[in-house]
């Protein structure tokens, strides 16, 4: 566990760049203030870009316990609900004003039959599902339930239905693997075609729902480079051309989103745009967003809860390769987009550790997520708001009881993860103008010659509301901090910071607020900030300049 041992370190300044062991060298200044450690000055001039509310969104795959149980729990359950969706789940979502909401999948939409989820519920078909024989490890696997056979009981409406709940926009991902593009023309005119207008939104009038869906955000596929089709990236840009031309809009502005690289494999970016803009660089006007998934992976033995300090590290620079990721791929988008008419979409990104012992092994992944899962999320919307002029969108893998989750859920029994109150501290950030921010501060050295940044953060201004988020991963050690603001002074400041002398701190049925966030005092001093940002901590810091 942690220990004040590190002490190899290098005063090094990082421009709240990121990247492990990429650190800038802005100069810290010689003297340092009011004895502090660290230092982080708020260039508010300097605008990077509105932030997107809709980096702030999340995915929903019927995988595990994400749909049955997670979501829907159904109209006639003892669980309390919503039509069927879970209430306690609407409650919490709609506090942290989730922006877009991804469905079916993941690898699961592209075995999807959209139809299979509409009209009566007692004459839905029910399908093997596509995770039915994954074996994520030997005693895992959806060997029952809804897991393995799909009931079809959570289709469109209820997808529809959840995001009007949660005041979420909804982003269908088409099946390109498994069927042709004429399902997909269709299942846009089942959601958006006006009642009265054609048989399939006749269809939907017939369950009682008048007024079109209106979805506008519409994935192509996913993953295509493997469980989506096992495409070239130029087969993919034939198929993408193929699914997007001529699509009846119903007054929509349809906004495509194309299955984009895995991680660093920049080869899929280029080749992809490059095949796609071969006849010209008018295809670009129908790509709204190129999704990167980017998943930081797990350490050791894959315990979501046990890990050593260096493990503490390794899964925070792992997550941190998200800063190069997006400058790597944008910069391969330029080359066929130089004017970048299309904006990344990350929408699948966390990390992703083994079940847990006290969550059914049919709900593939399901863990509560540490402390240690909440710095991953935190450095990674910091690395997204820093990103405010590229990044569209950004989708957490998943919104509960698997992988990256906000919520953990079983039966009438309901957690928030301590990932939910880093989007909860972030959600501030939404709609606000990104500045550039530069921390100065001891990096960090780890394993076997592996370092990570001191501090890392990010900084929004809306109106005189500025909001600064600041990550410390270090284990053991606080770091006390200047805080200046370069064309403006502070005139007061409040803290809230999620942290935990155990690195391991979570949440669990039996102690749901094991670990939450709490508020601090912070001293104004002549225009600026003195902070100590304890170890192994996210902090918001909101000032209110004068
Ligand atoms: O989020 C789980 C899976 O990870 C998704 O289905 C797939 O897109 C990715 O590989």
């Amino acid at each position: 566990m942690p220990t004040a041992d590190r002490s190899r370190r290098a005063f090094i300044g990082t421009a709240a760049a990121g990247a492990a062991g990429a650190l800038l060298s802005r100069a810290l200044p010689a003297v340092r203030a009011q004895g502090a450690d660290a230092r982080l000055e708020i260039l508010i001039d300097e605008r990077i870009g509105t932030i997107a509310p809709e980096i702030y969104s999340h995915f929903v795959e019927h995988l595990g316990g994400v749909v049955y149980d997670g979501i829907w729990v159904g109209e006639e359950s003892a669980v309390p609900n919503v039509g069927g969706v879970r209430k306690a789940l609407v409650d919490a979502l709609k506090k942290i004003s989730p922006g877009v909401i991804r469905w079916p999948g993941g690898c699961f939409a592209d075995s999807y039959d959209w139809h299979d989820g509409i009209g009566p519920a007692d004459k839905r078909p029910r399908r093997t599902d596509f995770w039915a024989d994954s074996r994520p490890s030997q005693n895992r696997t959806a060997t029952t339930g809804p897991q393995r056979f799909d009931p079809n009981r959570f289709g469109t409406n209820e997808f529809v239905r959840f995001c009007r709940l949660v005041g979420a926009a909804p982003y269908i991902a088409a099946n390109v693997r498994s069927l042709p593009a004429k399902d997909f023309y269709q299942w846009v005119e089942y959601c958006n075609a006006p009642a009265g207008a054609t048989t399939m939104s006749e269809l939907r009038a017939a369950t009682g729902e008048q007024e079109p869906f209106g979805v506008r955000y519409w994935g192509v596929g996913n993953e295509p480079w493997g469980c989506g089709g096992n495409f070239t990236p130029e087969e993919y840009a034939a198929e993408f051309r193929r699914f997007t031309a001529w699509v009846p809009k119903y007054g929509v502005p349809l906004r495509y989103i194309a299955a984009g690289p895995n991680g660093g494999d920049r080869e899929w970016t280029t080749r992809f745009f490059k095949a796609l803009t071969a006849r010209g660089a008018g295809a670009l006007n129908d790509v709204f967003g190129w999704a990167l998934h980017y998943y930081s992976g797990s350490t050791g033995n894959r315990n979501a809860i046990e890990f050593t300090t260096d493990e503490w590290y390794e899964l925070l620079a792992r997550a941190d390769r998200m800063e190069s990721l997006v400058t790597q791929h944008w910069a391969a988008m330029a080359e066929s987009d130089p004017a970048h008419k299309v904006k990344l979409v990350v929408d699948e990104w966390g990390a992703w550790h083994a079940g847990a012992a006290e969550m059914p092994p049919n709900y593939l992944w399901a863990y509560p997520g540490s402390l240690r899962d909440a710095l991953v999320a935190a450095l990674t919307l910091d690395t997204f708001n820093r990103h405010a002029d590229k990044i569209a969108m950004a989708n957490v893998a998943q919104l509960v009881n698997t992988i990256h989750s906000l919520f953990l859920a079983r039966e009438d029994r309901f957690t928030v993860t301590p990932n939910y109150h880093v989007f909860a501290m972030y959600a501030a950030h939404q709609g606000a103008a990104a500045v550039r921010a530069v921390f100065s501060a001891p990096a960090i050295a780890f394993g076997r010659a592996q370092a990570l940044w001191g501090l890392a953060g990010s900084a929004s201004l809306r109106d005189k509301a500025l909001t600064v988020t600041v990550v410390n991963p270090h284990a053991a050690d606080a770091r006390d901090c200047a805080v200046t603001v370069r064309g403006g002074a502070v005139q007061s400041a409040r803290a809230t910071v999620l942290s935990s002398t155990d690195l391991r701190a979570h949440n669990s049925f039996e102690h749901p607020d094991a670990l939450a966030p709490r508020q601090t005092a912070v001293a104004v001093r002549a225009g600026g900030v003195q902070y100590t940002f304890p170890a192994a901590s996210v902090t918001r810091l909101e000032l209110t300049l004068a």
